[in-house]
């Protein structure tokens, strides 16, 4: 065992992003004005979105979850509710968020295997069968094709008696965040911003309790970003959907108090903590002074959290449970709204039911025995914390006038700019790790031991050749001249500036699948072809 050798303080130390850190922080540290800091529950939040935060509502417990057929995950949401879950959030598999049917050659050996496969209205209805929707919030992770599955959401909540307004939940429907971080698109950039617009107008008009958009900084972390990138392009992502719907003659405060946010924790606890932080107090003040919203809810940055699943390690599994309490901590004193815990098995693959419940317990402990709760925003004031996001927030106005410069976000996403900015960031800290400057528990360092066998979730391949039969027995049953029909005038009015919601949810109640859909749309707008920077 190596003795432990005095660390002398001239080393230097940084945050996983790299943003040296001091001994120590004091007065002098803290940007003077109280009124930066404010009130919980006030403007601009950085204390946290609601008065009360905790001591009011906890934050929503919601388990990222999905795989197999609509049935398998209908099992795997009860499981979760009766374990104490309070929210569902939908993972589809990768058949459905790239716009491919179960049975298109595109699809073989993926239906069903890291998320659940919906093609049809019919799916939609068994997913949430016996899940009363007008009482639980729904979260939907899907975004080039995300106005088709909202299509299909409404349409099934309706015919089990939930009316469009009634509905409560979210859909990620994020596409800039596709293009520069996660690569699920089906349409070119312009269609696909046009159709996020065309579907955030339409909840705004319909569906006063649903988020049309869940602004992701997930993906941009997960991908390699610093915490300040993160940041910067998620909140940049959203301020170019605000413009969006201002060109559209929608007033800000008609939509902006259903935005939402959906960001990482990762394991740098207090650079994390800081950047929620920074995030509310940036969106506050974007919405109030730039944007004019001049209702108080249009200010609020409210966002769901998911830790980091990067920092998961194969290597020691069980390792991975610390890290996600730790991170999931980070959430919690970040003033988080909505929280998935990875567990501890998804290096591997998705969870167990065992693995998944340790997961749900890690908030619960935190919720009930940690006492974190008792009080609003316990770090505030932390001449550390305040710091740290008075620093993220100032790295987060550089990149804005950046992007600005680069004419916006749409413009700088096809130049390929945060996409370039997160590949350098990513590759400098392989680099450290790799250099074993970055320590990575049982990685690159204590790798004595093993956890043993981890019981992995394996998918029945039986299943993806059920949910096969399932869409050509609703194709075999439909209406098929209504289903041309309503694909065609769908084609039609995709050559239009129309709305093309409405057509949406009538090619659904026809029960058109989701790839007839894209290739209607596909057929007019043509496809993507990214032009990838090394
Ligand atoms: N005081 C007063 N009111 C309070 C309160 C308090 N302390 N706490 C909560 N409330 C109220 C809220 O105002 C809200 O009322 P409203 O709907 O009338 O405004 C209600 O109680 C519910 O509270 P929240 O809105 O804070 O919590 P929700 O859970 O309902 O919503 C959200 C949270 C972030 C706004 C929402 O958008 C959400 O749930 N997002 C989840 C997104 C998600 O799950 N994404 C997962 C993606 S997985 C992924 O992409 C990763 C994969 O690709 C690998």
């Amino acid at each position: 065992m190596s003795a432990i050798k005095h660390d002398p303080q001239t080393a230097e130390r940084t945050t996983l992003s790299g943003e040296p850190i001091k001994a120590v922080y004091g007065p002098e540290d803290v940007r003077e004005h109280e009124a930066n800091i404010g009130a919980p529950g006030a403007y601009p939040f950085t204390r946290g979105v609601y008065p009360t935060m905790y001591r009011g509502r906890l934050w929503t417990m919601r388990q990222f979850a999905g795989f197999g057929t609509a049935e398998e995950t209908n099992e795997r949401f009860r499981y979760l509710l009766d374990h104490g879950q309070t929210g569902l959030s939908t993972a589809f598999d990768m058949p459905s968020l790239m716009g491919h049917d179960s049975d298109s050659p595109r699809s073989l050996g993926e239906v069903g295997r890291e998320g659940v496969a919906i093609d049809t209205v019919d799916d939609m209805s068994t997913l949430f069968d016996g899940i009363d929707l007008g009482d639980v919030t729904v979260s939907m992770t899907i975004n080039a094709p995300a106005a088709m599955m909202m299509a299909f959401y409404v349409v099934a909540a309706e015919e089990s008696g939930v009316p469009a307004d009634k509905l409560g939940g979210t859909v990620q429907a994020d596409i800039l965040k596709e293009y520069i971080a996660q690569k699920e698109w089906c349409f070119p950039v312009d269609p696909a911003m046009r159709l996020l617009g065309d579907m955030m107008e339409w909840c705004t008009r319909n569906m006063p309790r649903w988020h049309p958009v869940s602004i992701s900084g997930y993906h941009i972390r997960e991908a390699g970003a610093t915490a300040a990138q993160e940041l910067a392009f998620t909140l940049k992502d959203g301020l170019t959907y605000v413009e969006q719907q201002i060109e559209r003659g929608i007033a800000v405060d008609d939509f902006a108090p259903r935005l939402s946010f959906f960001f990482n924790a990762q394991i740098d606890f207090f650079e994390e903590i800081a950047k929620y932080r920074a995030a509310r107090r940036i969106w506050a003040r974007e919405l109030r002074d730039t944007y004019g919203a001049k209702n108080p809810r249009s200010w609020l940055m409210r966002f769901h959290t998911q830790t980091a699943g990067v920092s998961l390690t194969a290597q020691q599994p069980l390792n991975n449970i610390i890290r996600t309490a730790i991170e999931a901590m980070a959430g919690v004193l970040g003033g988080t709204q909505s929280l998935h815990t990875n567990s501890y098995d998804e290096a591997l693959a998705l969870p167990t039911e065992d693995a998944v419940r340790i997961a749900l317990r890690t908030q619960q402990v935190i919720a009930h025995e940690t006492g974190v709760t008792n009080t609003v925003d316990p770090l505030g004031g932390s001449y550390f914390v305040e710091a740290l996001t008075d620093k993220l927030e100032e790295q987060a106005y550089a990149y804005f006038r950046k992007i600005d410069e680069l004419g916006g976000m749409v413009e700088a996403v096809k130049r390929n700019y945060p996409q370039r900015e997160i590949a350098d960031a990513a590759f400098e800290l392989q680099e450290k790790i790799d250099a074993g400057d970055r320590v990575v528990v049982g990685v690159n360092r204590y790798t004595e031991g093993d956890d043993g066998e981890t019981p992995i979730l394996r998918i029945d391949p039986a299943l993806e050749r059920k949910q096969i039969g399932r869409v050509q027995a609703v194709r075999a049953r439909r209406d098929g001249a209504a289903v041309e029909r309503t694909l065609a005038e769908l084609r039609a009015a995709a050559a239009t500036q129309a709305n093309l919601m409405p057509l949406l949810v009538e090619c659904a109640r026809v029960h058109a699948t989701e790839g007839e859909m894209v290739d209607a749309l596909q057929h007019v707008w043509g496809a993507y072809t990214e032009s990838p920077v090394f």
